[in-house]
């Protein structure tokens, strides 16, 4: 077969594990070449330690396993408040601006979804409403007023543990223009008595000086961005191909490996493949899985083609040709025929934890083509 049998991720992966050995340079070759096929420039060195932990929210979609609540998106970026000194300037709980720094998403990502979520104020009575406003232009003290572009208006009834407030026009515009991100402004006003001067708590969004640092960035407003990148774009546009693409399997654990058969000729089939993490020196910055069974094609298509081995027509054609000749043409290949996607979750170049779906990353089917 000897690299007629062309693949993509799986045989990167394949490269890496079976690169185990003393060769630094192919294996630093594969690293590289996987990390292109995963989108990524180089290979994210968290900073700060011990790594931000990952937002409750996020690990509830990465349980979901692919399935991400903005269509058309691949990758989930959640990002907190950075305080900035303008912060002083609302010292109040019903009126506060808050700062995402989404500078760092990649040009090629197109955002498909953004929300803010607060989480509800203990002993939280009446009825008020939540307003989220995009800061087009910031006011200046004495000059001018600021313009706000109201982006969701949410009624804030007692017994929520959260809210979230769709951002999407605001993210699109911060991802076209980041020196305009202005931040946003939320305000909080009292349905009852239509005024701001609200004594009830409602949602949290500033820290007080009893919250603990763990106790507060559990219940600080996250902003998730969801967005599609440029690979993942050009596959939906591109439509399904030969190889399905929407079919996820369930990542199992525990998987043994077969044992080896010993016949000389193995007949094409899937073959159990694990790809540790630890062992390609990734645990660091990937945060879950801790690995994956990725599995890979092998094995010799003979004459007669069976059904079962998937073969197309041209593959059949190919095999009877080689039958007769064996010199004219090669046997047909063992290649994936299904592959599927997984999720992964991981912390960016600047500590944000990034959740993203790679498409054809585990071999569903096998076949002769
Ligand atoms: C936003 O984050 C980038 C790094 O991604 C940093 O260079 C920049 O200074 C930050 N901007 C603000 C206003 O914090
Ligand atoms: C807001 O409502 C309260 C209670 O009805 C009232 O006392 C207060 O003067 C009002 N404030 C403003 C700014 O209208
Ligand atoms: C052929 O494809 C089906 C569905 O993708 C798969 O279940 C089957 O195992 C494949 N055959 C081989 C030999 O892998």
């Amino acid at each position: 077969m000897r690299g007629a049998c062309a693949c993509a991720v799986v045989c990167a992966l394949v490269a890496l594990c079976a690169a185990g050995g003393p060769d630094e340079e192919s294996l630093a070759a594969a690293e590289r070449q996987l990390l292109a096929l995963l989108g990524l420039p180089r290979r994210p060195s968290p900073r700060s330690r011990p790594p931000t932990p990952v937002p409750q929210a996020m690990r509830i979609l990465y349980d979901m396993r692919g399935a991400l609540p903005a269509a058309a998106a691949n990758t989930v970026r959640s990002f907190y408040h950075t305080a900035t000194d303008l912060d002083d300037r609302f010292p109040q709980e019903h009126r506060f601006r808050l700062y995402f720094n989404i500078s760092g998403v990649p040009g090629d990502e197109v955002a498909r979804g953004a929300d803010v979520t607060f989480q509800r104020a203990v002993g939280v009575v009446g009825t008020q409403r939540l307003l989220l406003y995009d800061v087009v232009r910031p006011g200046r003290r004495g000059k001018s007023e600021p313009i706000l572009r109201l982006l969701d208006s949410i009624p804030l009834r007692p017994g929520q543990g959260s809210v979230a407030a769709d951002a999407l026009s605001a993210a699109r515009r911060w991802l076209k223009e980041p020196l305009h991100n202005h931040g946003l402004l939320v305000r909080v006003i009292d349905e009852t008595v239509g005024n701001e001067s609200i004594k009830f708590p409602h949602i949290r969004v500033r820290r007080r000086a009893t919250d603990e640092h763990e106790e507060w960035s559990a219940i600080q407003p996250l902003l998730m961005l969801y967005t599609e990148d440029a690979r993942a774009r050009t596959a939906r546009e591109r439509g399904e191909t030969s190889l399905t693409r929407n079919k996820r399997a369930t990542q199992r654990k525990g998987h043994r490996p077969h044992h080896r058969r010993k016949e000389a000729r193995e007949i094409c089939q899937r073959r159990p493949l694990f790809v540790d993490f630890a062992d390609v020196g990734w645990s660091d910055w990937i945060v879950a899985p801790q690995g994956y069974e990725a599995y890979y094609c092998q094995g010799d298509c003979p004459f007669p083609l069976a059904d079962h081995l998937n073969g197309t027509n041209h593959a059949i054609v190919q095999t009877l040709v080689n039958s007769v000749n064996p010199a004219a043409v090669p046997k047909a290949c063992c290649v994936p025929t299904q592959l599927s996607s997984i999720s992964m979750l991981y912390m960016d170049e600047v500590n944000n934890v990034v959740l993203k779906n790679y498409q054809d990353m585990m071999v569903v089917g096998c076949g002769c083509r």
